[in-house]
């Protein structure tokens, strides 16, 4: 039986004082919860989630991670340094990076081996455009965009990964897909990963992220192939997050 789990994506929002009250706020609260919860945040903010959150349920991780081990890549984070602010999740190809960073799906594939290799938990994000749905390529993108960590790293790298679907045209726009789009999608990837090993892909978390509001979330954690979110701009709202936790 596969568990759920909601994680928040912070983006490059936040600042001391909102932070510690936020974390300390869903710290709190978390105690009673069974879904998995984490917070993933900037970089700088690293040690004060490590130093807020630690002993509580609530997991924290990162946005971004190098493909790099070490060396001369000025501006970079390693996986390894990750670990030392004892990081459980990162997120590895957030369309945000894919489309503003130029991140090919190479990249994400080697970002996430990084990521495995240092013994984080990575959360493949996966989508497509409104242009590639109108195209009907969803199916096609997504394939493509998972069977690039596949071919990479073989199918029992996802047992230690976690997946997200999010459609691009629903990230921050209030536009959500429709619980049973959104399962269509879902299905699709698990399909997709038990095409190599039906183990595999029973177990692994599929994450669907896109405007998740405590209004939407129930009825999109209802459906079989969704287990859990991936929260933006609600993750930024203690009360928020917390109702879309108690969704799941
Ligand atoms: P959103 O972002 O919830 O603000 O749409 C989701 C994401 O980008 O992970």
């Amino acid at each position: 039986m596969r568990t759920k789990l909601v994680a928040g994506n912070w983006k490059m929002h936040g600042n001391f004082g909102a932070n510690l009250t936020l974390l300390t706020r869903i710290k709190e609260a978390a105690t009673g919860f069974a879904p998995a919860c984490a917070v993933c945040v900037p970089f700088p903010y690293l040690a004060q989630a490590q130093s807020v959150l630690a002993g509580s349920l609530v997991a924290w991780g990162a946005q971004d991670v190098s493909e790099h081990a070490q060396g001369a890549y000025t501006g970079e984070v390693s996986a390894a340094m990750l670990v030392e602010f004892a990081c459980r999740y990162v997120l590895v190809g957030h369309s945000e990076r894919r489309a503003l960073f130029g991140e090919s799906d190479a990249v994400v594939a080697a970002k996430f081996a990084a990521a495995l290799k240092a013994g984080l938990t990575p959360i493949l994000c996966v989508g497509e455009t409104l242009a590639e749905r109108e195209a009907g390529i969803t199916g096609a993108v997504v394939t493509r965009q998972l069977d690039a960590v596949i071919a990479n790293l073989g199918v029992a790298a996802l047992q230690r990964a976690v997946l997200a679907y999010e459609p691009v045209w629903a990230i921050g726009t209030g536009r959500t897909a429709s619980p049973q789009q959104a399962q269509e999608v879902h299905a699709l990837i698990r399909a997709r990963v038990a095409g190599c090993a039906a183990n595999v892909a029973q177990n692994v978390q599929i994450l669907y992220g896109g405007s998740v509001k405590a209004s939407n979330a129930q009825e999109l954690f209802a459906m079989p192939d969704i287990d859990g979110g991936l929260i933006g701009g609600a993750s930024l709202v203690a009360e928020d997050f917390l109702a879309i936790c108690r969704a799941a």
